[in-house]
């Protein structure tokens, strides 16, 4: 069987929701991604009630404050067990140095694996003239490279990136950093609000490592039955 890279983002506030896509899910992707807006609904308490459903979560919280702060919350993260969870690379070296410590000592004192720690660099929502306001100058392509090359050097595991920076970041970070990847549009299915996508298979063969897919699978008439098209569309190029 194929390593699964898919993780189903469940954007919604729903518990029940929730648990009923992950039972439907089950064994069709490869985890769940839980993110801020299930997260601020239904606490640490609703998503184990969702992780109870047997999938590996991707506990997308991103993380950004002071380190000692971070340090903290991923060590309360750790204690859910996700597989992955994120924190903003623009929180700088000491943060995401200190959130790879405590995911390391949380993952031991609670007995869990240790997650793996990926950075957000930009958001896709901020525009070049959004990064100049800020007082980034150049473009937005240089910054997610900077960010992403300081995140390696903190040892956090990998990054977040779009469709249209995978192939310059994994040829920049090498093999061995993860790349997990938004913006993923079966050919078959609506692009929505994205604007910038790739098909699985694309994804895969510009070298991401996981595909966040959401509303291709969540909004689809049968969405165990979606999630098996995606999975037997990667089983012709994966090993
Ligand atoms: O429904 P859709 O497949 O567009 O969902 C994509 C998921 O990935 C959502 O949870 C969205 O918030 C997240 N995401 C994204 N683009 C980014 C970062 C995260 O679409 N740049």
């Amino acid at each position: 069987m194929i390593r699964n890279p898919v993780f189903c983002a469940l954007d919604t506030t729903d518990p029940q929701a929730a648990l009923a896509l992950c039972r439907r899910l089950a064994g069709l992707v490869g985890g769940l991604k839980l993110g801020l807006e299930f997260f601020s609904a239904n606490g640490p308490e609703g998503v184990r009630a969702v992780v109870d459903g047997g999938l590996p979560l991707f506990l997308d919280l991103k993380f950004h404050d002071i380190p000692n702060t971070v340090a903290g919350a991923v060590k309360a993260a750790v204690r859910l067990g996700p597989a992955m969870t994120t924190l903003h690379a623009s929180g700088g070296r000491e943060m995401m140095a200190a959130a790879v410590d405590a995911a390391g000592e949380a993952a031991t004192k609670w007995g869990v694996a240790r997650p793996q720690l990926l950075a957000v660099t930009v958001l896709t929502s901020i525009s070049q003239g959004d990064l100049a306001e800020s007082g980034v100058a150049g473009p937005v392509v240089d910054q997610v490279k900077r960010l992403a090359a300081l995140a390696q050097e903190a040892g956090v595991d990998g990054v977040v990136c779009s469709p249209h920076e995978v192939d310059v970041l994994r040829a920049q970070c090498g093999p061995g950093f993860h790349l997990v990847i938004p913006g993923i549009r079966p050919a078959w299915s609506a692009a929505n609000d994205q604007k910038r996508v790739l098909t699985p298979r694309e994804a895969m063969a510009k070298g991401a490592d996981w595909l966040v897919i959401g509303r291709p699978i969540t909004a689809a008439a049968d969405p165990a039955a979606a999630a098996g098209r995606i999975q037997d569309e990667l089983a012709e190029i994966l090993p």
